[in-house]
């Protein structure tokens, strides 16, 4: 009897070894193949992101053919972003028009490298012919040439006070005071755009859904509460009534910025 028990006592010992070292080589075989998958990810993330960075400065260092830009636009851009690309509030399509170009030129590169997504334009932008740098080029020269938007969709306009001392304090610095944009750090104006688009595309950044970020911009917009958004965009989108003086161009068509 106690012969017999010790036996079985043993006999499950034994089963329960084998078994766990199959668990353990499972483990240990997910582990390996986690680190592995991370390992792949994290070097095609890095590739694309020096892939995206050449992309930029190469077609920021070709000569700009705006004609061809024009062509380009209205074949491929106008349907949704309108023929003077002013955009369209309805449907949260943002207006483009007098546009940072170097902004420009890093959204459209982001959202064919998915820095970006924007479903309706990926389709749009899969398109041999436009990710070309050149086509990149010359359509931003034409867009950022464009007279800016001087109607832009308004904000509800009930808190704009508390909205322009936010702008002041937290956004102007990088910015600039009157929303204009700065071309170091690819920073976009701001006045002239829609209401309804600033305020979705402050959420996605605080949300982080935009990944060609920096992480300063993000914690700055993830710190405010969605009132605070809404009177900061409120504020913005007034800009244009009351800053009317458009970002120099250069005579190539490269904007100057500040
Ligand atoms: C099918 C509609 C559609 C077409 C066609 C389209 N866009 Fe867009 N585009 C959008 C929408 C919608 C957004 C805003 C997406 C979001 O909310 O993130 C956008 C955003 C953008 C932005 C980012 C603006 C910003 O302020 O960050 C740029 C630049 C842009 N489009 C340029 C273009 C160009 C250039 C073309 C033509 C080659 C084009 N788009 C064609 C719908 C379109
Ligand atoms: C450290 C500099 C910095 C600060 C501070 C900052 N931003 Fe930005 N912001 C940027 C940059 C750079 C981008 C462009 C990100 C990209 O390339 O996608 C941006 C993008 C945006 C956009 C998207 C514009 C578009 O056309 O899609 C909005 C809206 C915006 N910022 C609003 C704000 C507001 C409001 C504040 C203050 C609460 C703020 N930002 C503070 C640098 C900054």
């Amino acid at each position: 009897m106690n012969k017999q028990s010790e036996t079985t006592h043993s006999q499950r010992r034994t089963a329960w070894t084998w078994e766990s070292w199959q668990y353990f080589a499972w483990l240990a075989a997910i582990v390996l193949l986690a680190f592995v998958v991370l390992i792949m990810w994290s070097t095609s993330t890095a590739a694309q992101t020096r892939r995206a960075e050449q992309t930029i400065r190469h077609a920021l260092s070709l000569r700009a053919d705006p004609a061809n830009g024009a062509q380009l636009y209205a074949q491929h851009c106008a349907s949704c972003h309108g023929a003077l690309a002013l955009g369209n509030p309805a449907f949260v399509v943002p207006a483009l028009a007098g546009q940072l170009d170097v902004y420009l030129v890093k959204q459209l590169v982001d959202v064919a490298e998915s820095d970006r997504e924007i479903p309706e334009m990926h389709r749009v932008l899969a398109r041999a012919e436009l990710v070309q740098p050149q086509a990149i080029r010359d359509l931003t020269a034409f867009i950022c040439a464009l007279e800016p938007n001087a109607s832009n969709e308004v904000g509800p306009g009930k808190d704009v006070a508390r909205g322009d001392k936010i702008y002041v304090d937290q956004c102007a610095a990088c910015h600039g005071d009157s929303a204009e944009g700065f071309r170091q750090g690819f920073v976009p104006a701001l006045r002239h755009q829609h209401y309804s688009y600033l305020l979705s595309q402050m959420r996605s950044l605080a949300v982080g859904h935009r990944y060609s970020v920096d992480v300063e911009v993000i914690e700055r917009l993830e710190a405010l509460q969605l009132v605070e958004l809404v009177a900061t965009a409120d504020a913005v989108s007034r800009k244009s009534r009351t800053i009317s003086k458009r970002v120099p161009q250069k005579p190539n068509g490269l904007s100057e910025g500040k």
